[in-house]
């Protein structure tokens, strides 16, 4: 069974630290401007492209998130996000989603992002938003099927001589009045 919950800071650091944070494609979007915009292209990478978001505990503003939700299966963290909301322009922010690697594909996410949108709607957001990257292909697909679209792009986020280079950023949105709430138990 899924449980989720609040996490308890200080308690549960050592637990979230341990979330392993990468992931595997065989597939990216890759950027291509045009004159004036950008198309994505699905596109195969071969060898496959791996990528490690590293730990969670390193963000230095975990700490005073509203909204940081742990899954926990058979006793295990499965996974965890964080979400925070802005007031002065309505807008609820993912700011991290990881499920473990062996219980990706299950749920989880969905699950964890059902929390979230309960978040945002309680607080009175109008949206949730979020940012990935263009090599992210099963994060970009997970969003998409759970109904966020593309509003924007970066290229220059990521300092090309830093551990972001040859990544473009991608922006997401889900309007919350255009989609059905979940029928997810609040936590916050
Ligand atoms: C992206 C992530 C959070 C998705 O979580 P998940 O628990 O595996 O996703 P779910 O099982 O809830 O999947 C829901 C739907 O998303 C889509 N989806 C999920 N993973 C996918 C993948 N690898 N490729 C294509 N579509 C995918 C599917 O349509 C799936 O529905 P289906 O199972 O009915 O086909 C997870 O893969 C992950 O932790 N990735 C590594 C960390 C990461 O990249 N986080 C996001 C940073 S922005």
């Amino acid at each position: 069974m899924l449980t989720l919950r609040p996490a308890c800071w200080p308690g549960d650091l050592a637990l979230v630290a341990s979330i392993d944070t990468s992931f595997t494609t065989e597939r990216i979007y890759r950027v291509v401007r045009q004159e004036l915009g950008f198309a994505l292209v699905e596109e195969r990478v071969d060898p496959p492209l791996q990528k490690d978001y590293g730990s969670i505990t390193d963000d230095p503003l975990l700490g005073e998130m509203s909204c940081v939700v742990l899954a926990e299966q058979q006793g295990r963290l499965a996974g965890f996000a964080a979400a925070e909301y802005a007031a002065w322009n309505r807008r609820a922010i993912v700011r991290h989603l990881y499920v473990a690697p062996e219980r990706r594909g299950s749920g989880v996410g969905t699950a964890l992002l059902h929390q979230l949108d309960t978040f945002a709607r309680s607080a009175g957001a109008r949206c949730l938003w979020l940012e990935t990257q263009n090599i992210n292909y099963p994060a970009i697909r997970f969003y998409q099927r759970a109904g966020f679209r593309l509003c924007g792009l970066d290229e220059s986020l990521y300092d090309p001589a830093g551990p972001g280079r040859n990544e473009t950023a991608l922006f997401f949105v889900r309007d919350l009045a255009r989609s059905e709430a979940p029928a997810a138990t609040p936590l916050f």
